[in-house]
């Protein structure tokens, strides 16, 4: 039989209505508009992409939108001095700095500078923290897109195997700590584990963010399981004829006959990190001002399904 497949489009659409409601009550009841100021250096192609997509569905949840794009030129000091004036602006409630940053910066560093409570990616190492000792954290938007997917799929997740391939700082380790702070099973895979095929195949749960098309193949997958697939690839035909197409790090169609449900690409994750930015921009928002957040946007934070043992 083949997968189910996870509307990550749908799923998104119902986030961004809830969010333009609750920012619909802050700028009536409050009179606060929340705003996200997304900084790009440089000019990569993609990234340029990302930055449009985010600063146009700002404005369409009714939140102000502050883009700043900055030559590639610039040095480390010009942009940690307006991270330090984006930290004290009281209009801006988000910041994010589009990565990767060219060379010639130490994104540590950068990332360091931006205020924790404005760190809507959730990267700042105070939110890292907060986010491993089961507190009050930003948590970083792709894995908490997947988390919702998957929480939207299955329920509950206590007692699953789940394992997550790839250990990046942007979505394998914080995916792997949403997971455990939901009580399954977690396995963090990377490029040096062993027998990966044997360790996918013990997954009721496969997460995989490795950036490499098609790495898994439908015969790593356990009958049954829920895969999310976080690669978005752009790859030619063989031949080299034809349009470029997208495609995840999983071999959809292999896997389609073998899970029991699974996100496309295009139209699973991707769409959920973007509405996950605008949920954390509100969050973000309604902290600093001391006001309710939003049930529904945080329904999924780790920090209220902290378990004992
Ligand atoms: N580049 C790729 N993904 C991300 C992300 O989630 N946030 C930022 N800031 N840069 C990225």
């Amino acid at each position: 039989m083949s997968a189910k497949i996870i509307d990550g489009r749908a799923c998104a659409s119902s986030i961004r209505e809830e969010v333009a409601d609750h920012v619909v009550r802050l700028k009536v009841g409050q009179a606060i508009t929340p705003g996200l100021a997304v900084v790009l250096v440089g000019e990569d192609p993609a990234s340029e992409v990302y930055v449009r997509n985010k600063s146009r569905q700002t404005v369409e949840v009714g939140m102000n939108s502050f883009e700043h794009k900055l030559p590639a030129e610039t040095s480390e000091g010009e942009l940690v001095a307006l991270i330090g004036q984006l930290n004290t602006d009281p209009a801006v409630h988000g910041i994010l700095v589009q990565l990767p940053l060219p060379d010639h910066f130490d994104s540590d560093f950068v990332i360091g500078a931006i205020d924790p409570t404005k760190d809507v990616d959730g990267f700042h190492v105070s939110n890292v923290g907060l986010l491993w000792t089961g507190q009050k954290a930003l948590v970083p938007c792709t894995p908490l897109g997947c988390l919702i997917l998957l929480r939207y799929q299955l329920g509950d997740l206590s007692g699953l195997n789940a394992v997550v391939v790839g250990r990046s700082n942007i979505v394998g380790k914080p995916m792997a700590q949403l997971l455990l702070a939901d009580n399954c099973t977690v396995t963090l895979a990377h490029s040096r584990t062993r027998d990966l095929a044997a360790v996918c195949r013990s997954a009721e749960i496969l997460v995989v963010a490795v950036g490499r098309p098609q790495m898994i193949p439908g015969d790593w997958v356990r009958p049954g399981a829920t895969v999310i697939d976080v690669g978005i690839n752009r790859i030619v035909a063989p031949n080299g004829v034809g349009k470029p197409r997208l495609v995840g790090d999983v071999n959809f169609p292999s896997a389609f006959e073998i899970a029991g449900a699974i996100t496309p690409v295009p139209g699973g994750v991707g769409p959920m990190t973007i509405a996950c930015l605008l949920a954390n921009t509100v969050t973000a928002c309604c902290r600093v001002n001391g006001l309710p957040e939003p049930e529904g946007l945080t329904a999924c934070r780790p920090e209220r399904r902290v378990a004992r043992g």
